[in-house]
């Protein structure tokens, strides 16, 4: 992996708290202090969107969402956010089609929470992978093309959409893929955009169990532009040693 401008995207999913903030000052300090351009991205619960961008102003640290509704705007979607107030609370990034959201979302509803969001000029984190039951089948790559096609459907310019390769079965169980599984996968994944034209300098990151005792090995995997990292991200220590590991 070359490890210039590579995504390290902590997603917290339903942890946190107001305090949660200060967690954040080993990372800010350590992100000032990295020779190599990175990209720190933490996506928190919506309730810590906003003190989270105030925290990280001064730093390279971006701060994003964990998912959006389908319209842009305003409207009576009783316990949605949408790309609009995402952007207002000073989000620059959205998390898309995660695993665990995509038992009400299909590919559709992706498609249109992308456009929702590149309407609004945010930055989309677009998850895919497939479930252990798609693997037993031999039916990852049909899954993987899936949700390539029908997610990017009509998109044209997509040089704000990064995709994250997590297999759902590797999501919070300690198990990640072969590295020959994952080096085959991405590899799919990037045939897949650059046969559907759709863009070619494609970042892809993979993301599922990454942490300090697989993170040196995953880095051995050509191909891969950064790391998702749920569970081992909400731990600031951990989480910069993950970076220390990648970046060495
Ligand atoms: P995990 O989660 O690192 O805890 O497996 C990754 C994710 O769901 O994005």
């Amino acid at each position: 992996m070359t490890n210039n401008n590579i995504y390290f995207v902590a997603n917290w999913k339903m942890f946190g708290s107001v305090k949660s903030v200060n967690s954040l000052n080993k990372v800010i300090s350590y992100s000032n202090t990295m020779k190599l351009k990175a990209n720190i991205i933490y996506c928190p619960p919506y309730t810590l969107i906003k003190s989270f961008v105030d925290k990280t102003k001064k730093s390279n640290i971006k701060i994003g969402a964990q998912d959006c509704h389908t319209q842009i705007n305003y409207g009576p979607f009783t316990g949605a956010i949408s790309s609009k107030m995402i952007k207002d609370l000073g989000g620059k990034f959205v998390i898309i089609g995660h695993s665990e959201t995509r038992a009400e979302n299909d590919n559709k509803k992706i498609n249109l929470k992308i456009k929702s969001a590149l309407k609004e000029k945010l930055n989309v984190i677009l998850c895919i992978g497939e479930k252990l039951i798609d693997k037993r089948k031999n039916k990852t790559k049909y899954v993987l093309k899936k949700q390539i096609l029908e997610g990017l459907k009509n998109l044209k310019n997509l040089n704000k959409i990064v995709i994250a390769y997590e297999p759902v079965w590797s999501i919070g169980t300690g198990i990640i893929p072969s590295e020959n599984d994952l080096k085959k996968n991405i590899r799919f994944i990037r045939n897949t955009l650059k046969i559907s034209k759709k863009f070619t300098k494609s970042k892809i990151l993979y993301g599922g169990s990454v942490n300090l005792k697989n993170i040196k090995n995953l880095m051995r995997i050509d191909n891969i532009d950064g790391f998702l990292i749920g569970g081992a991200s909400t731990n600031e220590k951990i989480f910069i040693d993950i970076m220390k590991k990648s970046i060495n």
